[in-house]
């Protein structure tokens, strides 16, 4: 299959950012992806570089517009270089070819009637260059800039959207994942149930001359929105060229909430008058805010990709923000989150598994894959099966941007394969020769959940893979193991391939050594979501069943470093599996009143019966995760329940 994915051109009025890393990030993973399914993959990024923001800031700057964009482009290349990003097209507005496009597009929507002259008074907003309608106005500003736009008459060109609005209304319809998550295909379809208004696309040279000419009015330049959707086309060879035969009808989008009305309505609607199919799918994601606060170079927040990259490692921060943000929902960003991340999720769980496996493998395998044999035991048929639903599930999230939930399914894995580590103990079947058999089984198990690990993280952590493949004695590039296609399944691992030495995959970040801080690194509690949509109703919440129970007994669970069985009486007893045993001793425990989750499935944690959950609150201190069990403030009946 072919892919064709592109990030919004950004604005070269300020460089490169959180924000506009996470986009790129998220589509170059979405990219490396696709590759690793065996597509035929095209991904754009770029630079926008008209209009009167631009102009502006060059002034700023005391530079010719033309010397600015040059910068500050190349700038956003170096940023993505920087962050192992590789575009296969990196398009700049001011490149000729897309000028000439653009004019072409114009010309000839303008010759089929599509493009009108008229005077018009209206209220522009010079942050967002674009016109506002009143209703968009929260207290006579523009929400997004928080400025007062400045009403302005003058006589422009036109172009017919309003003639494109139920078009476009059926597309939406007829096409479910045109816009997707749904919460912004339903904000494009609430818009569009009132009438659309015609777009006004050009700027007098009187007030603007950085931007492209009409092609039938000199006196005229192209407005900076009708100009940059054009990127699309011109990257991809329009009209001629085969790249746009094969890759047009496959297009995806990737854009922020912020830009989705040019993105859901102009976009579309202009190219409906082009006579084209619209693009296949627009994906939309939230924002990222620094601690609960909106970035913003006023208040000096503004978090620098650069700067996270020296700090935490480039491979760190994209894991991070793929697995820190719900596509589609907001995310707040926070230092400590990071380095819980990185110690926990990348240090500990993985890094670990690795280091500690290809320890075994060099000690007691003199470094060569062993063959696996004898029967399959109970650990060996869950861990397999652990494998076989992370590819399945890595798979269904990671074709729908649910990024974290990909990542998810990954770490359960890495997790499973920890636990099958700790409950085989290797370095005791070593020292018995009759073990040998399964000594070989047991590691060979682990090569072969380290190449499916390596598998399915190299997308999101493309250095990170290169080491481990390399330390499992595999050839990236050569071998058909390293695809999703040929190589996503269990039991591949090539025997008899030689391991080489490697240091350790990720160093940890000593929570105790100072933070460096930037102006933007005010470091703050755990990363929360934020954002409105991510709010329940009462209605969803009052579905979670809350009841005081108390813990009547409590035991290490065998063979688990965090389990702990115990037995709690609500009205009924139960027996709950609980990770707290790095926290609690059981003597601890007993006689505690907690607060249970009662209507959860019940569920089998290493062969145990769970009935439920307990509340409890966690926190990251010195870099280790601490869990906090939450009680009631006087004795209540057991059972009670909690409102
Ligand atoms: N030049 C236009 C886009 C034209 S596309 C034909 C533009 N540029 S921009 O520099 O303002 O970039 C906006 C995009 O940057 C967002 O849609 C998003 O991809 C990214 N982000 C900018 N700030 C962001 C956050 N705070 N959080 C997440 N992404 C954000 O609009």
């Amino acid at each position: 299959m072919t892919a064709y994915i592109t990030t919004p051109i950004y604005y070269v009025n300020a460089q490169p950012h959180l924000g506009h890393a996470y986009t790129t990030i998220v589509a170059d993973t979405y990219s490396r992806y696709r590759r690793l399914c065996g597509d035929t993959v095209r991904f754009q990024t770029g630079t926008d570089e008209h209009g009167d923001k631009i102009v502006e800031a060059a002034e700023k700057e005391n530079k010719q517009p033309q010397e600015y964009v040059d910068a500050v482009s190349a700038m956003f290349r170096q940023t993505w270089e920087l962050l192992k990003i590789s575009p296969d097209n990196f398009i700049r507005t001011t490149d000729p070819v897309h000028i000439r496009t653009v004019q072409h597009i114009l010309q000839k929507v303008y010759e089929q009637g599509d493009i009108y002259f008229d005077e018009y008074s209206g209220l522009y907003c010079k942050g967002c260059e674009r016109f506002l309608t009143e209703k968009e106005l929260v207290d006579g500003n523009c929400p997004d800039h928080q400025t007062a736009p400045r009403e302005i008459t003058e006589q422009n060109y036109f172009f017919r959207m309003s003639k494109y609005q139920q078009q476009l209304i059926d597309h939406i319809q007829e096409n479910p994942e045109f816009i997707t998550p749904e919460r912004y295909r339903n904000e494009v379809l609430s818009f569009l149930s009132e009438p659309l208004e015609d777009l006004c696309i050009s700027r007098p040279t009187s007030r603007l001359t950085w931007g492209i000419p009409l092609p039938f009015d000199r006196d005229f330049v192209t407005y900076v929105w009708f100009d940059a959707l054009i990127n699309y086309l011109t990257g991809i060879g329009y009209p001629d060229g085969e790249d746009f035969q094969q890759y047009w009808e496959v297009a995806e989008h990737l854009i922020a909430k912020d830009i989705l009305k040019p993105h859901a309505i102009y976009w579309p609607t202009m190219l409906m008058a082009i006579g084209l199919k619209p693009y296949a799918k627009l994906h939309v994601h939230g924002y990222w805010n620094v601690d609960d606060t909106k970035m913003s170079k006023s208040i000096g927040n503004v978090i620098r990709p650069a700067e996270l990259v020296e700090q935490y490692g480039r491979d760190e921060l994209r894991y991070f923000v793929l697995r820190e943000m719900s596509f589609g929902l907001d995310s707040s960003f926070g230092h400590d989150a990071v380095i819980a991340r990185k110690n926990s999720d990348l240090a500990n769980d993985l890094g670990n598994l690795f280091s500690r496996s290809l320890a075994m493998l060099h000690k007691y395998c003199g470094g060569v894959a062993p063959s696996p044999g004898g029967q399959r035991e109970p650990s060996d048929i869950l861990l397999i099966e652990t494998a076989e639903h992370m590819l399945a599930d890595y798979r269904k999230y990671m074709q729908i941007f649910q990024f974290h939930k990909g990542l998810q399914a990954v770490w359960e894995l890495v997790s499973q394969a920890n636990k099958f580590i700790v409950v085989n103990e290797p370095w005791a079947l070593a020292k018995d020769e009759t073990k040998r058999v399964r000594l070989d089984t047991v590691l060979y198990n682990l090569l072969e959940s380290l190449r499916l690990l390596a598998l399915t993280i190299s997308p999101v952590m493309p250095e990170t893979a290169e080491k481990m493949v390399r330390g499992l004695g595999l050839q990236e590039k050569t071998d058909l193991t390293l695809s999703l296609t040929s190589g996503g399944r269990w039991g591949l691992f090539p025997a008899g391939v030689s391991m080489a030495q490697t240091a350790p995959l990720f160093p940890r970040v000593d929570v105790g050594e100072k933070i460096k801080k930037t102006d933007s690194s005010k470091a703050g509690p755990e990363t929360k979501k934020t954002a409105e949509e991510g709010l329940i109703t009462f209605e969803q919440f009052k579905k979670t069943e809350l009841r005081v129970a108390e813990i009547i007994s409590a035991e290490a669970v065998e063979k688990s470093d965090k389990l702990m069985l115990l037995t709690v009486q609500a009205h009924e007893q139960r027996t709950i599996v609980a990770g707290i045993a790095e926290h609690y001793s059981p003597d601890e425990l007993i006689g505690m009143q907690v607060i249970l989750v009662a209507n959860m499935k019940p569920a089998r944690i290493m062969g145990l019966r769970s009935e439920g959950m307990l509340l409890a609150a966690k926190s990251v201190e010195n870099g280790r995760e601490r869990l906090v069990l939450t009680t009631v403030s006087a004795p209540v009946p057991n059972g009670s329940s909690v409102a």
